[in-house]
């Protein structure tokens, strides 16, 4: 089992398109996997076409698992990280819940929503890896680059261990910086931290031909292979 957390405190950089692709790659690879939307805005659900019944509530509202196919399977749980009425998230049975869940498949990939949310140690404890996309727009990379080392900085205070990973995800085709912000972001965060980047195939697309709802745009699928073979033989 293992388990990978998707995360950034930017919005909109491609961690549920990731965490679809990457799932995809290893469903392909024979591996058994979960996908974990803990996304209060429910988006992976919806592209996979299931969004829970019942309202958004406090961190026990888990749903049922979907099984989307013989390798994949959703759990929806977009409230599980959002307290309310005082409540607040009891790590312990976040971690507990995740790690039961995960334990049945090869690999276990979690959505969750941007910010800096207190739930994120719970996810630190469970994850073995933590991969952060960016965009390569200066100002995005910059802030994932910090996000990343601050968040292998808390892992350490809390004595967890896990591997950090930054994916560059490049939106425009036709963006000429995407060299020059790849070797900044190298020279920032360390080469083996940045995964090779994903392209987009500089088509617009209102469905996935092979099967999953995009709502616009379509990265290029062989460079998640990519991404995911690094991630699976990353050692440090
Ligand atoms: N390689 C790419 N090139 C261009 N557009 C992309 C690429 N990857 C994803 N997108 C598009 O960017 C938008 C944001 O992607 P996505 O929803 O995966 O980001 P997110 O980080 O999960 O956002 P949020 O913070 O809202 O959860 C989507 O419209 C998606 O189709
Ligand atoms: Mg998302």
């Amino acid at each position: 089992m293992a388990v990978y957390t998707l995360a950034n405190m930017k919005g909109g950089v491609a961690k549920t398109t990731s965490v679809l692709m990457l799932g995809r790659v290893a469903a392909e690879q024979g591996k058994r996997v979960l996908l974990i939307d803990l996304d209060l805005n429910g988006q992976l659900s919806r592209l996979l076409g299931h969004w829970p019944a019942g309202q958004a509530g406090i961190f026990t509202d888990w749903y049922e698992t979907h099984t989307l196919n013989d390798a994949l399977t959703l759990l929806p749980a977009p409230g599980a990280d959002f307290p309310l009425d005082g409540l607040t998230v009891e790590e312990k049975d976040l971690v507990e819940r995740i790690t039961a869940e995960a334990r049945q498949y090869d690999l276990c990939l979690i959505d969750t929503p941007s910010g800096y949310m207190p739930f994120l140690r719970a996810l630190l404890r469970v994850s073995d890896v933590w991969v952060t996309p960016t965009s390569l727009i200066p100002a995005v990379r910059q802030a994932s680059a910090h996000y990343l080392l601050r968040m292998a900085r808390l892992a350490l205070a809390i004595d967890v261990h896990l591997k950090v990973r930054l994916l560059p995800v490049q939106y425009n085709p036709h963006l000429g910086s995407h060299r020059i912000g790849l070797e900044a972001l190298r020279r920032f965060v360390g080469p083996w931290r940045v995964l090779p980047p994903v392209r987009h195939d500089g088509r617009f697309c209102y469905a996935d031909p092979d099967g999953f709802r995009y709502a616009k745009n379509r990265p290029i699928l062989q460079d998640y292979h990519h991404g995911f073979a690094a991630l699976a033989d990353a050692s440090s």
